[in-house]
């Protein structure tokens, strides 16, 4: 067993790490690029959103780690994201013009498809900040078609009336030119913004026609001759400025469902809470969260508590609140532990694995422990550590399938709003079962500590080499042992790598990789962004076969 100073520092040693990681998505195209585009008198993506944000409140920022371990820029030229404008929960796109002009590589375009997913099923305005040189052009195969999906978004969510509001800095050229020609509300910067089907050159090229960047595309003249400008801005400060206004004209209204299903003074007013609080009068967890450092083992087979992890993250004791966590089903199907808490004033139920396996008892209760929740619409959260379902022939011949099958039914008809934490391990099935990213969870975090993938390295790596055996057994060959061994640790090695949360996250398999100190806060933004849709829910599952 390692001890909670051996936990600590292992975990201290991937933050610090994570950190690096970060620093090098938040570097954009590297000081030189970034210098550049400074001297040119334009703000950077990050330094857009900061200004669009209402200030001093919190910006969850999402997939920071697309495109990591590709040959692309970490964070993929995009930076997309979650922030309040005017009071206003939007999601927010902004190209990074300082990695390759802001060209959309292979990955932009799964990160801008994600945020837009978010947008959609959580009912948030975009608000996109454009400066792009277009697709990726040695890459451009990959792009192209799916691309197109792009735009088709732009005005689905339109139609789903889900305000989209393009504010153009500069290049928004070819297919980049739909950006705004899509998008509801449009605002132009005088000087920086181009936007055109083609260019000088290629209008030189198709028509033989002598032309010039502004009077084939410049802001003022979109915004007086041809109206694709709905606004035309003095500078980048005052395209912000009007995005912003043109936000809190929206008219926007929260239709989550749980501020009809609780009375509202008890929600808002604030009924006071005995320690910490606010002015939903929730309080503090029980628990200090910095304790989270202690739990994780360094080996992800030794067991942890996940109740340790709960009591850390949900709201703490407090008049209205009398324990922090109701657990349901206590003493049945242990490996899996449930039940009712809230979240900076908001109702949840938990499912976090304990033991990591899963057996039959904890299938069952998991679906019946989904299914209530549906009844009384409360969102769930999914805490991973699960090394999958039990195999064996006990477990075969117990109907180890049948019950899985009734948990992956469950949590797939769920429609309550799903979300997911990897904490540890989430391997095999158990992985679809807990919600894993094919699942559609609304959000899904990780943590350094995690790993994920169809089973264990060396599991892996030793079917591998029994099935590899017995084949060559059947061609009556001798077995390469030496091969063998060589074979299964590469096998291990390389399947280590995938699993670990940097690879998942490079390829967009969660929406980012984070502290587990900001697990509540980073949480509570999920709970609040999903109220902007309603909650509902299921009215029916799929055949549970029993
Ligand atoms: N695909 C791939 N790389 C691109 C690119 C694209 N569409 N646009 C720019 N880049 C690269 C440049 O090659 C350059 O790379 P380097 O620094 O390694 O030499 C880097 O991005 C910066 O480009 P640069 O031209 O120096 O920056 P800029 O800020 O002066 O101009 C653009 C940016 C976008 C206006 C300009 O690069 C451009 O016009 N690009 C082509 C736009 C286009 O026609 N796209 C096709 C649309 S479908």
């Amino acid at each position: 067993m390692s001890s909670a100073t051996e936990r600590r520092e292992a975990m201290l040693e991937k933050l610090a790490d994570l950190d690096a990681q970060h620093a090098v998505a938040v570097a954009g195209g590297g000081q030189k690029y970034v210098d550049r585009h400074h001297a040119r008198g334009k703000l950077t993506a990050r330094e857009r959103i900061e200004l669009l944000l209402d200030p001093g409140s919190a910006f969850l920022e999402l997939s920071p780690l697309a495109g990591w371990g590709s040959d692309f820029a970490v964070g993929a030229s995009v930076v997309t994201g979650i922030g309040v404008v005017e009071g206003v929960e939007c999601l927010v796109t902004a190209n990074d013009p300082t990695v390759k002009g802001g060209a959309s590589n292979p990955w932009t375009v799964k990160k801008v498809f994600r945020a837009s997913q978010i947008a959609e099923e959580n009912n948030l305005p975009t608000v996109s900040l454009v400066e792009s040189g277009g697709a990726d052009l040695p890459t451009q195969k990959e792009i192209f078609i799916p691309g197109g999906k792009l735009f088709r978004d732009l005005t689905r969510a339109s139609a789903r009336r889900q305000p989209t509001i393009a504010l153009v800095f500069g290049n928004s050229t070819a297919g980049g030119a739909y950006v705004p020609g899509m998008s509801d509300y449009t605002v132009f910067v005088r000087g920086g913004a181009k936007v055109f089907l083609g260019g000088p050159p290629l209008v030189k090229m198709a028509t033989g026609e002598e032309s010039d960047d502004e009077s084939l595309g410049g802001a003022e003249m979109h915004a007086r001759v041809s109206g694709l400008a709905d606004y035309l801005a003095e500078d980048e400060h005052d395209a912000i400025r009007i995005g912003r206004r043109i936000v809190a004209r929206l008219n926007r209204r929260r239709r989550g469902a749980q501020a009809d299903l609780r009375p509202l003074d008890a929600r808002h007013a604030g009924v006071p809470a005995t320690t910490g609080g606010s002015q939903f009068g929730f309080a503090e967890p029980d628990a200090d969260p910095d304790g989270l450092l202690d739990l994780i083992p360094t080996d992800l087979k030794e067991p942890f508590d996940p109740r340790e992890v709960i009591v850390r993250i949900v709201d703490g004791t407090s008049e209205r609140n009398a324990r922090p966590f109701d657990e349901f089903k206590p003493l049945y199907g242990t490996s899996l532990v449930t039940g009712w808490a809230e979240l900076h004033g908001r109702p949840i139920g938990i499912l976090a694995n304990a033991q990591g396996v899963l057996f039959s008892e904890e299938a069952q209760k998991a679906t019946q422990f989904i299914q209530l929740a549906n009844q009384s619409h409360t969102p769930l959260l999914f805490l991973h550590n699960t090394t999958g379902y039990m195999v064996g022939k006990e477990y075969e011949q117990g109907g180890i399938i049948k019950h899985g099958a009734q948990m992956i039914n469950a949590v797939s008809n769920s429609t309550v709003p799903h979300l997911s934490v990897i904490m540890g391990a989430s391997y095999g099935a158990g992985n679809y079962g807990m919600n894993g990213r094919a699942y559609d969870p609304r959000f899904l975090f990780t943590w350094p500590s995690a790993k994920s993938a169809v089973m264990g390295p060396a599991q892996l790596a030793g079917v591998l080499s029994i099935v590899a055996r017995a084949a060559a057994e059947a061609k009556g060959q001798a077995y390469d042992e030496e091969g063998d061994a060589g074979m299964r640790a590469m096998v291990e090695q390389m399947v280590e790598e995938q699993s670990l949360p940097y690879a998942l996250s490079g390829m967009l398999y969660d929406d980012g990789v984070i502290d587990p100190r900001d697990t509540r806060t980073v949480l509570a933004i999920c709970l609040s962004v999903i109220e902007n849709a309603p909650i509902k829910g299921a009215e029916g599952y799929g055949v549970f076969r029993t």
